[in-house]
């Protein structure tokens, strides 16, 4: 390879797992970036490797990326246990990348940075702002109604991606970066940096730099990971509003991490936690205006009294020293609000329990039309995603503005891989009346960037058997969001009848990765991540002869 015995003789193995990939939108800059890295690590006295790993693009991926985030997660950990490195720089930011990447490093439990990819450019269309997804979701039902033409879709289309960099809305890779930010295994302060801002680069230098230095302060993932990390992550979502992805990550990861982190702490939490951050989908903001607004610091400083201040990152200050520091810029009220002027006095998930979901599920209330949230109407019900779509917009679906859509078997083994598709479309008859929200049921997972009285990852899933896949056209369901409840208004005797004749479909996979996860995945309420991979530190090396 060329190199000289002394240009790596003593020096840390810094290992650059790298996400890019052409058919990865978000991770464009990436080549770029680890380049930077590597002048960071040669900086500090390292030497860099650069190994690339699945890239996980969200746009381009079927039948979800959520189906392959374990595969990466387990890529990432073996990746690290296999070669002979010191520690590592996890290059992610497209929705799946943080958490996999996350997960990996904390089961190999090598000192690591995580680099986000950051942010793109705000969109832009005529005179309008765009926001990632949100906006798409917006202007298709306005494009299904018949208020849009093709001209203005294309103008859309062209203007809503316009640099590299993940989603600039906050949703799922927004929330999941400003999450290991606060988690303190970014940079401080390095998840909102725009992905094409001069100061990424920089930052990706640093994190080059700061890998050297880890390995030779021994400060491994496990020295850093507690359960103040997830309590401080679970408050900073509820104050960011952010993607409802981020409670099955977050429970995948503490179980890595040997936390017992469950449901009910994103409940308690949330009760007690402001939202406090503009942004879309809730709000009105971008990430570009959160990062000139001061960014996660700043934010914050506003909740410090709900944090543990004394947890540590990879940045080498507890959260209290970065969070109080001197320098910090006044707030910008109209994006991060004060603590006394807040969005909403609650955090933006609720957890929901009944006879519906014994295990729980989950809705992101503040990005819903307040009505919804407590609501009682008949189900119209739809099997699978294909029935939907096959159905949804037929002229003869009977289904008004108070029903309930229910849609089966879009769960982790149903989907398979939990897809995003918990913000059932509202039937085109409904959005020629003007109707713009409806109360939407499902086992499945919703964009970070979706809104919507969407209740989601009801569990157990239905393909295995949860009360979900009894439920019949015309039942009633009923949801109370302030008694944190979802109840289905059957009989026991009824619901006893129906099990007695519900069979489970025969495995989507006979061989291969899918027959894996099949087996192996757990439900929403469990994180999703495979049984046999909970739990840190690696089984002692094999004796190689
Ligand atoms: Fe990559 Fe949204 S598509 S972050």
């Amino acid at each position: 390879m060329g190199y000289d015995r002394s240009e790596f003789t003593g020096r840390p193995v810094i290992a650059i797992l790298n996400t890019w990939s052409d058919l990865n939108t978000c991770h464009t800059h990436f080549r770029e970036r680890a380049e930077e890295v590597k002048r960071g690590v040669w900086q500090a006295g390292g030497f860099p490797v650069e190994l690339p790993v699945m890239s996980l693009g969200e746009m381009l991926m079927k039948p979800t990326t959520m189906f392959y985030r374990n595969l990466l997660a387990m890529e990432a950990e073996e990746v690290l246990r296999c070669h002979p490195v010191d520690g590592a720089v996890l290059m992610g930011g497209c929705d799946k990348t943080v958490p996999a990447l996350l997960m990996g490093a904390f089961s190999m439990d090598l000192p690591c940075v995580f680099l986000p990819a950051g942010p793109m450019l705000k969109g832009r269309w005529r005179d309008q702002v765009l926001g990632s997804g949100s906006d798409v979701w917006k202007y298709w039902n306005e494009r299904c109604a018949g208020n849009l033409d093709d001209t203005a879709w294309e103008e859309l289309e062209d203007g809503i991606a316009r640099s590299p960099g993940t989603c600039m809305t906050m949703g799922t890779a927004s929330t999941m970066a400003v999450l290991a930010d606060v988690m303190g295994f970014t940079l401080p302060g390095a998840s909102t940096i725009p992905a094409v801002h001069s100061a990424h680069a920089r930052m990706a230098v640093a994190c080059g730099r700061r890998a050297v230095e880890l390995v030779r302060e021994d400060l491994r993932p496990s020295k850093l990971v507690s359960r103040a990390t997830f309590e401080n992550a679970v408050t900073t979502l509820m104050a960011i509003g952010g993607s409802t992805n981020a409670v099955v990550h977050l429970l995948a990861m503490a179980r890595r991490a040997g936390v017992a982190l469950t449901l009910d702490d994103f409940d308690r939490i949330s009760r007690k936690v402001p939202l406090l951050l503009n942004l879309r989908p809730t709000g009105e903001f971008l990430m570009e205006d959160f990062h000139d607004a001061g960014g996660v610091r700043v934010l914050l400083r506003e909740i410090r009294d709900l944090l543990c201040a004394e947890a540590r990152g990879v940045g080498g200050t507890t959260l209290e020293e970065w969070v109080m520091a001197e320098t910090l810029p006044p707030l910008n009220p109209a994006v991060i609000r004060p603590r006394d002027k807040p969005l909403a006095t609650e955090g933006g998930v609720a957890v929901l329990r009944g006879n519906l979901a014994p295990q729980g599920c989950v809705m992101k209330h503040t990005a819903a039309e307040p009505r919804w949230c407590v609501h009682r109407g008949k189900a119209v019900v739809f099997e699978d995603y294909s029935d939907l779509k096959r159905r949804i917009h037929a002229d003869d679906l009977e289904v008004t503005a108070d029903s309930v859509l229910v849609l089966k078997n879009a769960g982790p083994v149903g989907g398979p891989g939990m897809p995003e598709w918990g913000m059932l479309p509202i039937p085109k008859k409904l959005l020629k009346q003007g109707v713009r929200d409806m109360l939407r049921i499902s086992d499945a997972r919703m964009s970070g960037t979706a809104y919507g009285a969407c209740v989601l990852h009801v569990a157990p899933e239905s393909a295995v058997g949860g009360p979900l896949a009894l439920v019949r056209e015309g039942d009633e369901i009923e949801v109370n969001v302030p008694e944190r409840r979802i109840h289905w208004h059957v009989s026991e005797e009824e619901a006893a009848r129906r099990r007695a004749s519900w069979k489970p479909a025969p495995p989507r996979f006979v061989r291969g990765y899918g027959l894996l996860a099949h087996r192996e995945v757990t439900q929403a309420d469990e994180g999703c991540d495979f049984r046999f991979l909970g739990g840190q530190g690696s089984t002692p090396e094999p004796e190689i002869h």
